[in-house]
């Protein structure tokens, strides 16, 4: 059997229709298929890519943690250097009292930890989340997701779930002080780029301290640049109680966290103690895969460079068939009438070499979303293939 047919034989599949894109390498923002087929990588698989495939400088950390240890002993017992060096470097983006980090495998570990947490600092069982977010697909970041479609078939679920409309001043007032947390994307992702105001978050923040509410940030799509500031919240002037990222953090590897105060973190080590634990959490390789991701997105002033890539595809992405882009720096949806002129947009784009997809609760719109490292050229080149594919599809 071929790879392909081993895939289809032998993976579990999530939808009768994958991509079924074959690659053997990829590095910066290209991946390469068995005969040398060059794909531009315009989804960052997906949002993780920020710094590229394959950065030097992630490869080398990720060299050198191999020559010392692998695994060693379950997450919060030993004193591991790349652990504490990515704490130390993920807590300086950060406001002073997000300054205790746990480290996890993925998003949604890292909202499992941040529900468990807001429930049990403030003794509180209701959450807050909104219409159509999505935060995972493990139960209890599927309960707090926002979606009814993807919830209906696996309930029960966790109870105690409020959702609202992001961006609803006026549903501010669900939340009570029988509320312990909500948890809200500051960009939503799945939803097709959604961003509400400032004054929406500052509305938010208010309410949540008025009424004894932990405040818990999903940037797990938008944090580690992808928005052109390190956290997305920081251009709302706002901070969190809790913030949680995943994706883009492991520049390629597998990692994920929730950061909060350490008083509020502290609640796990008693009544039970080991209230939250994790085997491979923070893995080795993957700290140390995460610190070099950090240190590329802040020496290489990845930062200042998204606003103005953001902008050139919005100049460029210019057709009668595009009714309009949304964005917050490079996480971009591109609005077109329906998903049945979408879909073979994107599947002429993929034939002809660049990757874009849809969302999972908008399918009308073009996810772009690249690896920060983009080029003008190649942004250039993108969009040139994007719109020949809007103009040549049937
Ligand atoms: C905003 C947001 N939260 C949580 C998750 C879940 O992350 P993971 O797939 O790593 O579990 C995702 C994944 O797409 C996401 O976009």
């Amino acid at each position: 059997m071929n790879n392909r047919q081993l895939f289809l034989s032998h993976l579990a599949q999530t939808t009768d229709f994958p991509l079924m894109i074959e690659i053997e390498k990829a590095e910066g923002v290209y991946m390469y298929g068995p005969e040398g087929k060059r794909y531009l990588d315009l989804i960052s698989g997906i949002g993780v890519s920020n710094v590229g495939h394959r950065h030097p400088k992630v490869l080398t950390a990720i060299q050198e943690q191999l020559d010392k240890y692998l695994h060693l002993m379950v997450y919060g017992e030993y004193v591991q250097s790349p652990q504490t060096k990515l704490a130390k470097a993920l807590t300086d983006t950060l406001p002073e009292h997000l300054d205790n980090v746990y480290l996890v495998n993925s998003g949604s570990e890292a909202v499992e930890g941040a529900l468990k947490l807001a429930k049990r600092y403030t003794n509180r069982r209701e959450i807050i989340s909104c219409i159509n977010a999505y935060h995972g697909s493990s139960h209890g970041s599927l309960s707090v997701g926002g979606n009814e479609i993807f919830k209906r078939a696996y309930r029960p679920l966790l109870p105690g779930i409020k959702n609202v409309v992001y961006g609803s001043f006026h549903q501010l007032l669900e939340i009570t002080t029988d509320t312990a947390a909500v948890i809200i994307e500051t960009i939503q992702g799945e939803a097709g780029i959604k961003v509400a105001c400032s004054n929406y978050f500052q509305a938010l923040r208010k309410r949540c301290n008025e009424t004894g509410t932990l405040l818990i940030l999903d940037e797990i799509q938008a944090g580690f640049g992808r928005t052109g500031k390190f956290w997305a919240f920081e251009h709302f002037d706002i901070v969190p109680d809790i913030l949680v990222c995943a994706k883009g953090m492991g520049g390629g590897m597998p990692i994920g966290a929730f950061v909060a105060n350490r008083e509020v973190m502290g609640v796990f080590k008693n009544n039970p103690l080991l209230g939250h634990i994790t085997t491979f959490g923070g893995h080795p390789v993957s700290a140390a895969a995460s610190l070099a991701t950090i240190e590329v997105i802040q020496k290489e002033n990845l930062l200042d460079q998204v606003e103005g890539k953001a902008e050139l595809f919005k100049k460029l992405l210019k057709h009668p068939k595009i009714k309009g882009v949304r964005n917050k720096g490079l996480m971009m949806a591109v609005e077109f009438e329906s998903f049945d002129v979408l879909k073979p947009i994107i599947d002429l784009a993929i034939d002809k070499g660049v990757i874009t997809d849809w969302f999972l609760f908008c399918d009308d719109a073009m996810r772009i979303a690249p690896p920060l490292i983009i080029t003008e050229e190649q942004i250039h080149e993108a969009c040139a293939v994007i719109l020949t594919a809007i103009d040549e599809v049937k």
